[in-house]
């Protein structure tokens, strides 16, 4: 039997792929994987914990004991919702730190892979297309420019609102795109067989019908 049919998106952060990803999945009647949010998961109950971010074998220990549920947009840590505190940026930036432990990310691998469920699954992050689904039928790497991204994350955090400046957040951004890309595993990277979108003057609408014609092209 063939497993479930699988789109990925790749980018780097605040690229819009979340958006994006579940626009895609709604669209196709799909399931939605937020990839990053298990990452963030993780991070929240590091800075809980007073996990020491280079605690790699506690880190894991956490990341093998994450139980979240997903419904509705909204994600549960046993009984909480965080959905808003995962999105904190100093959880965004723990994640990233997080992150590049091997045995972490080997960790959460079973969990992605579980959501690949009838009738299909579109999946966002940094690694969905290089090693998480490799044999996914359709592969996107969406790009931005990065003073595009520091506007769009700035929108998205005033309006959950939390406070920042564009100048601190840009910084922010600089940093995690270096440590997502020059990372030893996982590192951010399109798939050899990627499709490449840069979203920079185009509109949610645009890179969705966009996504969507590959996928009828497919
Ligand atoms: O929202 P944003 O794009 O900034 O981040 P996210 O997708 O929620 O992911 C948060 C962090 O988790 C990223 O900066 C990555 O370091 C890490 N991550 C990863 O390593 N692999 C993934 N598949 C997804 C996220």
């Amino acid at each position: 039997m063939q497993p479930p049919p699988v789109i990925t998106i790749d980018g780097p952060t605040a690229s819009g792929k979340g958006t994006i990803a579940q626009r895609v999945a709604a669209a196709l009647g799909w399931h939605y994987l937020d990839s990053g949010a298990l990452y963030r998961l993780v991070a929240l109950r590091a800075l809980e914990t007073g996990t020491d971010p280079s605690d790699e074998a506690a880190l894991a220990r956490l990341a093998a004991e994450l139980c979240p549920r997903f419904s509705d947009g909204r994600v549960e840590l046993d009984g909480r919702d965080v959905s808003d505190e995962i999105r904190r940026e100093d959880v965004g930036v723990m994640a990233s730190r997080i992150a590049v432990h091997p045995r972490l990310r080997e960790a959460l691998l079973a969990l992605q892979r579980g959501f690949r469920q009838p009738p299909g699954l579109v999946a966002d992050g940094r690694d969905m297309g290089t090693v998480v689904f490799p044999d996914a039928r359709l592969k996107v790497f969406l790009t931005a420019s990065v003073e595009e991204r520091a506007e769009r994350r700035h929108k998205q955090l005033r309006e959950k609102g939390f406070s920042g400046s564009i100048a601190d957040l840009l910084q922010d951004l600089q940093a995690r795109d270096a440590r997502d890309s020059n990372r030893a595993t996982a590192p951010l990277r399109p798939a050899e067989d990627a499709r490449h979108l840069d979203s920079s003057d185009l509109s949610i609408e645009d890179v969705v019908a966009q996504v969507l014609r590959w996928h009828g092209e497919g």
